[in-house]
């Protein structure tokens, strides 16, 4: 055989084996494969070439011819499963789990306690029939004040240490404006619990936060007394911080209500005998309430010789204290874990 095809096999032999050395992934010994042995690789080509050798040469190249290709079939087979060997080998290694170290605890989140007392309230005032409204925390004036029966001028307005967004907006000073919107909104009989966020340009101390919570309620209805007042708040009172406890009503002022009223607590942590939090009274301030006045009512379009009502407004942040014994309002919004967590399951 003097064409030499002897000497070209073994070179394409000698090639292959050092780029198959070299190849560092399969998709690179795919492509030695497909030079080589593909339709129009190397050994295809030597192939076709036979047809221009002597007759009786034909037969040895052939067969020369076939043997290379399979000896490189099966080289390029070995290297193939030993590089995917290999790789599955590093891939195991890379994802290996160890199976023998402690497991990484979920830290599990708890409602916030200002949270948890807000649907504790809530809870206790759907039970007794009122539905929840809410409002907006940017208020025009005339809502969060004239409609509530508190002019240009009037102390209470100046009392309120208001934040004011522009000449007719502001961060509503307290969630009674919530009062108003629903009573445009429908006609009586109304029954409401209002909670949300209120502002107010205190400096931050262990009683002021510049934001709180409140909720505000009204029930407004034909025959709506005085008597009702006293009934619905002395429920609430003692669902949510014990049958047993002490309830005074003392006459106070609001402009939106007449009469007005302040319901006190007896003091939780002296039971009445005069401590450090009750500031020797005995008494802890709940919360404001009295009859809609007339004022308001008309305001709304309701007739006030003909509906009556009742309204009240909660510090949420104060029944949370005084339920759990928080000494510092600012705790509320720290988030400091430690107090946080004293929550859990409650
Ligand atoms: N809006 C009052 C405040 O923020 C609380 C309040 C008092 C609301 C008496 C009422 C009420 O509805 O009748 O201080």
């Amino acid at each position: 055989m003097s064409s030499g095809l002897s000497e070209r096999l073994e070179a394409i032999q000698r090639e292959v084996a050092r780029e198959l050395e070299r190849a560092a992934d399969l998709s690179e010994i795919e492509a030695i494969r497909v030079r080589t042995l593909g339709r129009k690789g190397l050994l295809t080509t030597e192939a076709k070439s036979i047809g221009k050798l002597a007759a009786e040469d034909r037969p040895a190249a052939g067969d020369l011819i076939n043997q290379f290709k399979s000896e490189l079939e099966s080289t390029i087979a070995e290297r193939e499963r030993a590089l995917g060997e290999s790789v599955l080998a590093r891939r195991l290694q890379a994802e290996a789990e160890d199976v023998t170290l402690p497991g990484r605890r979920r830290g599990l989140g708890t409602r916030h306690p200002l949270t948890i007392v807000t649907e504790d309230l809530l809870a206790i005032f759907r039970r007794m029939g009122f539905d929840v409204a809410r409002g907006p925390e940017v208020e025009t004036t005339w809502y969060n004040f004239e409609a509530l029966n508190i002019p240009e001028g009037h102390p209470a307005r100046e009392e309120m240490d208001t934040i004011y967004v522009s000449d007719e907006l502001v961060l509503r000073t307290h969630t009674s404006p919530i009062q108003i919107r629903t009573m445009e909104e429908q006609p009586p009989p109304v029954r409401v619990v209002c909670p949300g966020r209120v502002f107010r340009s205190d400096t931050p101390d262990a009683s002021h936060s510049p934001y709180f919570h409140q909720i505000e309620g009204l029930w407004v209805e034909e025959g709506i007394a005085m008597s009702h007042l006293k009934w619905a708040l002395t429920e609430y009172a003692r669902e949510f911080f014990g049958s047993d406890v002490e309830l005074r009503f003392r006459p106070s002022y609001f402009p939106f209500t007449e009469p007005s009223a302040e319901l006190d607590l007896g003091c939780l942590f002296c039971a009445g005998e005069g401590c450090r939090v009750c500031k020797q009274t005995g008494w802890l301030e709940l919360l404001g309430c009295g009859m809609v006045h007339p004022a308001v009512l008309e305001g709304v379009g309701y007739d006030s010789e003909r509906y009556t009502g009742f309204a009240w407004g909660i510090g949420i942040e104060r029944h949370a204290m005084l339920k759990y014994g928080v000494p510092d309002i600012r705790m509320f919004f720290e988030n400091d874990l430690r107090f946080l967590q004293q929550f859990v399951g409650r």
